[in-house]
């Protein structure tokens, strides 16, 4: 099967030897870093590539540095997450801009918290939240993901990469926040999804009517196809929903996508950028939509009482986890500046990082391995 090395390796070991690499990826990546940058890729001369702490991927290194502690409980990893996150104290003042909050806080300032059950930590998650619910309207009855138009096409964009941000607010909202995350879930189980059951990236809201006014793509091949990441977000969001609410709807949809998603996947698990490239199987896989749906999955996996699908979610995010850990998609020690996955793809079409490695294909891969572990124990 392509991309697996040794189907007879444990997954323990497999957990083993990634995290083991992850302690000396994530050192060199953190020695190579500027005090107030962000690791952002690496660029084709081989060079790290960095970005300021308002970009929206700025809390996945400190998350894959806590994650790596959680697993290792290396002082040293701790103390580089501790560190990176830092670097994030004073992002609320400086970018109140986007719906991304979400993911800067919860990876970084939430692992934090959860790891360490240190205070310090709580305020800029509680004040984040506050910030993210502000850009709710209820009108639309969804949050507001970017201020920009878009060159004058959206009025209130919101796109499905915005489910995944309600975890700030089931986290550490008050009930009225938590009422707000629920809002905007079911406002986007009734806009966002195609009789097929994928979903479009960005649908845009009239602001004064609460009316969709366009479905569309951003980052996907068109607007009609399935763009393999916010389908990723969606099946992640909808799980993560319904982990937090117990609302029955958040689990069927979350059962829906997997149910569409599934049959849509190559054998070693690891979709294609957009599911409905016509170049496939010649197009290029993004490593990170693979990582975020074998964490989806496992969580799945605990949550339906649809025994088929708990053993399908669970038996295609172990293939995606073997895939990733293959050397086909792990760094070998040393390798790409201290990230550990190569072969994402941020936004094809526009030729911004196209087949690299990302912050977030680590995050999510560190996380379903953590994951994986838990529910085989
Ligand atoms: N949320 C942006 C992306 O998935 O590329």
């Amino acid at each position: 099967m392509a991309g697996c090395k040794d189907s007879n390796e444990s997954m323990e070991a497999l957990t083993d030897r990634v995290f083991t690499l992850a302690k000396t990826q994530y050192t060199i990546l953190a020695q190579g870093l500027p005090d107030d940058k962000t690791p952002r890729t690496v660029d084709e001369a081989g060079k790290l590539v960095t970005a300021d702490i308002g970009w929206w991927c700025s809390g996945f290194f400190p998350g894959n540095l806590w994650l790596t502690y959680e697993y290792t409980a290396d002082e040293k990893i701790k103390e580089l997450a501790i560190q990176q996150t830092h670097k994030l104290d004073s992002l609320i003042v400086k970018t109140k801009t986007d719906h991304d909050i979400g993911f800067q806080l919860n990876c970084s300032f939430g692992n934090a918290l959860r790891l360490t059950g240190d205070n310090q930590w709580s305020a800029m998650l509680q004040e984040g939240a506050k910030v993210l619910a502000a850009r709710f309207s209820p009108i639309t009855g969804t949050i507001r993901s970017w201020n920009h138009d878009g060159g004058g096409k959206w009025e209130f964009p919101v796109i499905i990469d915005n489910m995944m941000n309600l975890e700030l607010l089931m986290r550490f909202g008050d009930d009225s926040l938590k009422q707000i995350a629920l809002t905007h879930a079911r406002t986007t189980i009734k806009n966002h999804f195609r009789p097929d059951g994928t979903s479009y990236h960005l649908v845009d809201y009239d602001p004064e009517t609460g009316a969709v006014r366009l479905k569309q793509t951003v980052q996907g091949l068109s607007d009609e196809s399935a763009w393999a990441r916010g389908n990723a977000w969606g099946l992640y969001g909808y799980t993560m929903m319904y982990e937090f609410s117990k609302e029955a709807d958040m689990l069927s949809k979350a059962e829906d996508i997997a149910r569409t998603l599934l049959p849509k996947l190559p054998e070693d698990g690891i979709p294609f950028w957009d599911f409905d490239s016509p170049d496939i199987p010649n197009d290029l896989r993004d490593a990170s939509a693979g990582a975020i749906m074998a964490s989806a999955l496992i969580k799945l996996s605990t949550l339906t009482a649809d025994s088929g699908l708990k053993g399908q979610c669970l038996k295609v995010a172990e293939q995606q986890l073997r895939t990733l850990a293959s050397p086909e998609y792990l760094a070998a020690p040393g390798e790409l500046c201290g990230f550990l996955l190569k072969h994402s793809v941020g936004h094809k079409l526009a030729g911004s990082e196209v087949d690299v490695p990302l912050t977030y294909a680590d995050y999510y891969f560190l996380e379903a391995l953590l994951r994986f572990r838990s529910v085989n124990k």
